[in-house]
């Protein structure tokens, strides 16, 4: 299993534990019986990964005060999302990888079929969860918060980022510009890293101005967090990253690698770092208490996998 590298980060109030925890009991049916499509996506979801999007969540959500009790259910959502769309990401007829968060790809051990199904329940499974929380607790910041992740996820967000990730992969080289992959990271990545933090926004209730620095630092640091995905595929290791290096290139992926190579993509990188640092200079004067973002979108930039 990937060590959950992000631990340890500054971020002393995540709750870890209670979140794999919580991740478990949702991914418990109450079924008597094993399924296939149940182990499948408890495979995946339990582990291990960074849990990013979680840290975010919280950390967004710290910014004003004391967390809002929905933020596990919520930051358990989005990991459940995240998952479904990495298992759909390493299936044979999109990215086609072998091997995920230290161990063979969902499809490897269940079978393509399987872990179609897996991806699709782990995405209705987080609505089913999100649903039960906003109809127990139906305050404007949770059904706000519902609304981000659906809009962040969908044929606008996430999933039209990975579409266009299929379509420049099939395209010549000379066709693609940089602003084509900065475009298609916003959209597969970008989109679920704001959520995170607008959803921690929605939840701590904040006003328009701390959601606005939140939907800009968000939107720098997914495409950061796509840069550093790219550059640890060309220069890392299996054992390290959890997953097969070096395969962007030799699949004609579109990355920020493949298009101005490592020193461009670094130089790149650096630029949407002091973009997030803004976002955090502008939340810090309005008041914001900004230690755990500052601290987590470091380790984001310095992560070994
Ligand atoms: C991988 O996401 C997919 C990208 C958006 C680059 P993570 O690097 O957060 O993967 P896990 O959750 O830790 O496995
Ligand atoms: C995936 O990007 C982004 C998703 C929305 C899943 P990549 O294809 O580069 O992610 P990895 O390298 O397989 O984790
Ligand atoms: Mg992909
Ligand atoms: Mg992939
Ligand atoms: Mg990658």
């Amino acid at each position: 299993m990937t060590e959950p590298s992000m631990n340890g980060t500054g971020l002393h109030d995540f709750p870890y534990d209670q979140l794999e925890a919580f991740l478990d009991g949702e991914l418990s049916p109450t079924l008597s019986g094993s399924y296939p499509v149940w182990e499948a996506a408890r495979y995946s979801l339990l582990a291990g990964g960074k849990r990013v999007r979680p840290r975010l969540l919280f950390a967004a959500g710290a910014l004003l005060g004391p967390l809002p009790k929905e933020a596990l259910p919520f930051a358990a959502a989005l990991e459940m999302v995240h998952t479904y769309s990495l298992i759909h990401d390493d299936l044979p007829s999109m990215d086609n990888d072998d091997y995920r968060r230290g161990r063979p790809a969902c499809h490897i051990v269940y079978g393509e079929a399987t872990a179609i199904l897996a991806g699709d329940l782990l995405l209705n499974r987080a609505y089913e969860l999100m649903i039960r929380i906003g109809r127990e607790n139906p305050l404007p910041g949770v059904l706000r918060a519902m609304q981000v992740l659906g809009e962040a996820a969908g044929g606008e967000g996430m999933i039209l980022g990975q579409d266009r990730d299929l379509a420049l992969e099939e395209m010549p080289g000379e066709r693609v510009d940089i602003s084509d992959v900065l475009w298609m990271s916003e959209l597969k990545t970008s989109c679920l890293i704001r959520a995170a933090l607008l959803m921690g926004g929605c939840l701590a209730t904040a006003g328009d101005g701390v959601m606005d620095q939140l939907a800009l630092a968000g939107t720098a640091a997914g495409i950061a967090f796509q840069i550093k995905d790219d550059i640890l595929d060309c220069v890392s290791n299996r054992d390290t990253l959890g997953k097969t290096p070096k395969k962007d290139q030799l699949a004609g992926k579109k990355t920020f690698v493949t298009m101005v190579g490592l020193e461009g993509a670094t130089a790149l990188l650096g630029q949407k770092a002091s973009e997030v640092d803004d976002a955090l200079d502008n939340l810090k004067a309005m008041a914001c208490n900004t230690a755990s973002l500052e601290s987590l979108m470091r380790a984001l930039l310095e992560r070994k996998n």
